[in-house]
């Protein structure tokens, strides 16, 4: 049971990177619901291949390739290998991520680096080389970059993650005008928080972690991949044809409960309202 009709994404090509795990393997498993035939990458092999065997129907087998999209090369030889397995790709998403937090002063220059070339040269790679094929061959495509809530606002503690997903969102937002003329379509989601593996082993590892993280959050939950999966589904079918270099939030309202400059008065008690109320009335004079 689900928002759409079981064919929204039938008979397209998707490639999703980092798409074996966590929320690139729920918009995977979706999108193949939906009807479309699916390529992941990542660069464990032996868990691309379980997760392939897992993710595919009777009537769609997922294909699947290590990638280290840090390595324009090994993009290069992926996205050649999806293009000949079935003939041509309609939709990228650029999902594949590293994070972790730290302390900015604890980080090396290394460690900087390593973010840097995952989340934005990596997304960067990917989307030079399907970009130049989709231009070369004549035909559009979607792109769809996850991104984060502080990619607009920037956050501590993952600074090396909001300067390369910022730059994913310029990138989204520079090439949904450059390429629109090529019928070259740019969307991106900024989630939440959403609980996988990958994200909560590196950036909510305790549990006191995970309540503080909660109670920041207006609608006091996380994610369900299956919203993100959904959303996404819709970003990049053809019923969202007219929205390009947009970036939708998907975060239970968590970013802008931090934003709003009153918004922590929903501490404040009735008793405690009552007074206020007295001395704020007095105003009035
Ligand atoms: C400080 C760290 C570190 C940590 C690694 N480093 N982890 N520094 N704290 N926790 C440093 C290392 O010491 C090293 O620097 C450098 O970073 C590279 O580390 P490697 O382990 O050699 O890198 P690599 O094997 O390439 O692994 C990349 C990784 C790893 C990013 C470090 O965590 C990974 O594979 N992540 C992929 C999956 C992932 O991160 N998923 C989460 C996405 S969630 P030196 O100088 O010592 O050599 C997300 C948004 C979440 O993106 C938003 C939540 C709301
Ligand atoms: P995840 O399961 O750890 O996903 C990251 C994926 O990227 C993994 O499959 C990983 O596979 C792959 N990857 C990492 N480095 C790679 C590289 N160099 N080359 C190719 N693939 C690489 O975490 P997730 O939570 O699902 O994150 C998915 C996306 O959502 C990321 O873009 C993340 O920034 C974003 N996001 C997540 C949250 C959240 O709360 N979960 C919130 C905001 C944004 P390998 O390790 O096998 O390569």
């Amino acid at each position: 049971m689900g928002p759409f009709t079981n064919d929204l994404l039938q008979g397209k090509v998707v490639l999703i990177t980092g798409g074996a795990t966590g929320l690139g393997r729920a918009m995977g498993e979706k999108f193949v619901a939906l009807g479309a035939k699916l390529a992941i990458a990542s660069r464990r092999e032996a868990v691309l291949k379980q997760a392939a065997e897992e993710m595919s129907l009777p009537t769609s087998t997922v294909y699947y390739k290590s990638c280290d999209v840090r390595d324009p090369s090994q993009v290069h030889e992926l996205i050649e290998a999806v293009e000949n397995h079935f003939g041509h790709i309609d939709i990228l998403v650029n999902n594949a991520a590293g994070n972790f937090i730290s302390p900015t002063e604890r980080l090396s220059p290394r460690a900087v680096d390593t973010i840097l070339h995952i989340v934005l040269h990596g997304t960067f790679y990917t989307t030079l080389e399907m970009g130049k094929r989709w231009i070369e061959q004549g035909r559009g495509g979607t792109m769809l970059n996850i991104v984060t809530t502080y990619a607009s606002t920037g956050s501590g503690y993952v600074v090396p993650s909001a300067a390369a997903k910022a730059g994913v969102l310029a990138l989204t937002r520079s090439l949904a005008v450059e390429w629109a003329p090529y019928g070259i379509r740019q969307v991106a989601i900024a989630p939440g928080p959403f609980p996988t593996e990958g994200a909560w082993s590196r950036l909510s590892p305790t549990p006191e972690l995970e309540e503080k993280m909660i109670s920041r959050i207006p609608l006091k939950r996380v994610g369900d991949k299956e919203e993100l999966a959904n959303l996404a589904a819709y970003l990049v079918s053809d019923f969202a044809h007219y929205l390009n270099g947009e970036v939708v939030t998907i975060d239970g309202g968590e970013w802008l409960q931090g934003a709003g400059q009153f918004n922590s008065l929903a501490e404040v008690s009735d008793k405690q309202w009552d007074e206020l109320s007295e001395m704020t009335r007095k105003g009035k004079g």
